[in-house]
């Protein structure tokens, strides 16, 4: 069986697996159980922001009239990953009721962020006030809005595509405390990635040396073999495979970029047809603060509509041994609870003398069982019956979903290639 492994060692961020930031939203139930009646983006604005003022609210409300007003700073229920999510629904629909449910509620959750920021700059004192006028910094609260209210527009869009393709009730989803801003900011940040001009860099790292390693394997068309990519997350990787001429399947658990994901490919009717700002409530790292309002357009690129997408557990998705002729795995393995189980699962999917091509880091979470060296990975792989040639590496430094112009980039260097021949 050949194989073909890149290896990352350094650090990396990882928005899409970043702990869920959770701001639960709190308000009399009834208030929020009629917004979804409210069909314009300032209805829902004043019905939320009464149920956010109103006495049972534990949290200040943006005040959408007037321009900021000095306010305490909420505090953030902190609460463990999962905990209180999808609480309502079936185990089945509580990962996608959570992510419609926080794409309908992004204005008051990225209000809330902002609402933060603005407790802090009121806090100073006149004097610092006073300083802080001169250098302009109120008109970033105004600003930040503005671009709030253009992504609340694009994300309902995404809301509503998912309630028509699911065949979602409106009264359903209702769950306030079920609302996660980390489920759009990871979502804005990711489709930035995949399908804007801006994430080219970022792709141009990372997508070519897989092409190439597949090339190498297959021929230059890929000859309609069968691709598997889990963890696809917004698609581009499988898009561009499937350009090529691979037969591809892509694999993605997350409904924050499932919902995107359809709405690229089914509900766009032309290129950078979408505009969104994903930056604008992140202020920090900036040499210059234009940038946390970049304007991104997406998709710079037709998605290739052959790819099948399969919503789910990779590790469940797919019951018959043999069916790829090759995994690519792309930032994906150090995402595992348990490694052993993904690279089992992934010798199981291939057939024989398949190829699995990994790329990525080993930036391994909390809740992994084992945090493998990526010598460890690779005696791993031989136990499981790969054949790992050692001989062969390739360093590939690569960003992942880093904000223009940022100050502070997290490389992720030093990414190896093992080629191996049976
Ligand atoms: C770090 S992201 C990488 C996404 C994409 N490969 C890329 O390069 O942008 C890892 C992705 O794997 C997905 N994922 C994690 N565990 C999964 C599983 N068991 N089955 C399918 N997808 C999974 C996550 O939802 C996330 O989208």
């Amino acid at each position: 069986m050949h194989i073909s492994t890149y290896l990352s060692r350094s650090l990396y961020i990882l928005l899409c697996v970043a702990v869920p930031l959770y701001l639960g939203i709190r308000g009399s139930d009834s208030s929020f159980g009629t917004d979804f009646l409210f069909s314009s983006l300032s209805e829902r604005a004043k019905a939320l922001h009464v149920a956010l003022t109103s006495p049972l609210a534990a949290h200040s409300a943006p005040n959408h009239e007037a321009p900021f007003q000095a306010s305490v700073e909420p505090e953030n229920p902190v609460r463990a990953p999962g905990e209180g999510r999808g609480k309502r629904y079936p185990s089945v629909l509580a990962g996608l009721a959570h992510c419609i449910n926080s794409f309908e509620q992004y204005p008051f959750l990225a209000e809330q962020v902002l609402q933060r920021k603005y407790a802090r700059y009121s806090k100073q004192t006149p004097a610092q006030m006073a300083i802080s006028k001169k250098l302009g910094y109120p008109a970033h609260f105004e600003k930040a809005r503005g671009g709030i209210e253009a992504n609340a527009q694009f994300s309902e869009k995404i809301a509503q595509i998912a309630r028509e393709k699911y065949d979602i009730g409106p009264l359903s989803l209702n769950d306030n405390e079920d609302a996660e801003f980390g489920v759009i900011d990871s979502a804005f940040s990711l489709l930035s990635r995949d399908w804007s001009t801006q994430g080219a860099k970022e792709r141009q790292a990372v997508f070519p040396p897989i092409l190439s390693a597949l090339g190498q394997h297959f021929g230059g068309t890929g000859g309609g073999s069968k691709v598997l990519v889990p963890g696809s997350g917004m698609g581009r990787l499988a898009s561009d495979l499937a350009d090529i001429g691979y037969n591809v399947t892509a694999n993605e658990l997350d409904y924050g970029s499932i919902l995107a994901y359809h709405l690229l490919t089914s509900h766009t009717s032309s290129l950078h047809q979408h505009t969104f700002q994903p930056f604008v409530t992140k202020w920090t790292h900036q040499a210059d603060p234009s940038s946390r309002y970049s304007a991104i357009t997406v998709p710079d690129h037709w998605p290739n509509k052959t790819v099948k997408l399969v919503e789910g557990d990779f590790l469940e998705m797919f019951p018959s041994d043999g069916e790829f002729d090759a995994v690519v795995t792309l930032f994906f393995i150090d995402i595992s609870k348990s490694v052993i189980d993904f690279l089992s699962n992934i010798h199981r999917l291939l057939k024989p003398g398949g190829i699995w091509i990994n790329l990525g880091p080993l930036k391994w979470g909390t809740h992994t069982a084992l945090q493998l060296s990526a010598e460890e990975v690779l005696q791993l792989a031989d136990l499981l019956g790969f054949d790992v040639d050692h001989t062969s590496r390739k360093s590939i430094d690569s960003l992942y979903v880093e904000q223009p112009e940022t100050l502070l980039k997290f490389t992720y260097g030093e990414c190896l290639l093992f080629p191996c021949e049976e």
